[in-house]
């Protein structure tokens, strides 16, 4: 038998999926649940959602809708498992073991635990400062391979990548060492002018739910310049429509708008326009597959059970693997 290599992505459920998760993330796991030389799970990371803040009463729910985000996008049951991650205890056990060796000062530079810290001045917890550790521990519990991620996520897989090095070396051969799996979507940018599209700035978004006036209006709130000029701007609100018009229309609108700033002025009223009609026209189906599913909770819970079965006895043999070279059977 061929033993398939592994792949693992997860995401937050600290609200409905954006484009940017879309393209950066749900892309990556769509292409490559259809490899037959492939064995992929992805999960709904609960336990990281909670570092930041959160309601309790809600999250459930919340969890219940990044499931249905999954499977509108086209994530099929038959072709990857999916999961949530805090059913299965062993992540968190993993993450401990993985705890005692990795160097504070590492910790430190990582680019997310320092954009948290901006954003939440007031929630700077350990579980914020723990977060890279739990996500190699995710990853290494599965001994996956792939990990299919936008690129704010790569500095984490570098980081995974370390852990299991120096597990490694510490302890004789148990991890692999994880590679990156990066879309054409990988960075998707802010409706606004600065930044990535992110859950966490309102006015950034545009969510997979979305319907066509809400595209418009959301699109409507981005920043643009008087439409001519010597050079394309390169950063702010309009290089961030160009490349969001690159994604959804293609290279050779791009292309062509790009003419039109050097010339007669690019119209950004029916740019806006189009783009909303391409990316609504994208979404559509996503959300009727949507509303199919919201009418199958019951199915929806199966599809998770079987995830956490799955994933539970891959974990359990880690955890025991890890257990033994580090010395605590
Ligand atoms: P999260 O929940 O922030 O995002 C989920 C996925 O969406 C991608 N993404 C983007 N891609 C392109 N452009 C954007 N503007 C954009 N915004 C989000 C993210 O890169 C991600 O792929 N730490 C992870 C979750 C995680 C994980 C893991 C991922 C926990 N454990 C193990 C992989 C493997 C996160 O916060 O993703």
């Amino acid at each position: 038998m061929i033993m398939k290599k592994r792949v693992f992505s997860g995401s937050r459920p600290t609200g409905r999926l954006h484009l940017g998760n879309y393209l950066g993330g749900l892309k990556g796991y769509l292409a490559l649940q259809e490899r037959q030389d492939l064995d992929c799970i992805y999960s709904i990371v609960d336990l990281h959602g909670i570092t930041t803040p959160y309601d309790p009463k809600t999250y459930q729910k919340q969890i219940r809708e990044v499931a249905l985000d999954y499977l509108s996008v086209g994530l099929d049951p038959k072709k990857c498992h999916l999961m949530v991650q805090s059913q299965v205890p062993e992540h968190v056990q993993l993450a401990y073991l993985l705890a005692t060796i990795f160097p504070v000062s590492r910790m430190e530079q990582l680019p997310t635990y320092k954009d948290k810290k901006k954003e939440n001045p007031d929630y700077v917890n350990v579980g914020l400062f723990y977060y890279p550790i739990l996500m190699a521990a995710d990853i290494l519990l599965y001994k996956a391979e792939v990990v299919p991620v936008g690129k704010d996520q790569v500095p984490h897989i570098e980081v995974t990548r370390e852990i299991a090095r120096k597990f490694n070396s510490m302890f004789g051969q148990v991890f692999p060492e994880p590679q990156a799996y990066l879309t054409p979507g990988a960075y998707v940018p802010s409706l606004k002018s600065e930044g990535k599209m992110s859950k966490s700035a309102e006015g950034s978004y545009i969510l997979l739910t979305d319907n066509l006036q809400t595209i418009k209006a959301r699109l409507a709130g981005a920043p643009t310049d008087t439409g001519r000029g010597e050079k394309v701007p390169v950063m702010g609100g309009v290089a961030n429509l160009l490349a969001l018009v690159e994604l959804f229309e293609g290279k050779e609108a791009r292309k062509k708008l790009e003419g039109q700033y050097a010339g007669n002025g690019i119209r950004y009223g029916e740019l806006k326009e189009r783009l909303a009609e391409a990316i609504y026209q994208e979404l559509q189906p996503i959300q009727i597959r949507r509303k199919k599913f919201e009418e199958k909770p019951k199915l929806v819970a199966e599809i998770l059970e079987e995830g956490k079965q799955y994933c539970s006895q891959i974990a359990r043999q880690t955890l025991d693997q890890v257990r033994r070279a580090m010395g605590l059977v």
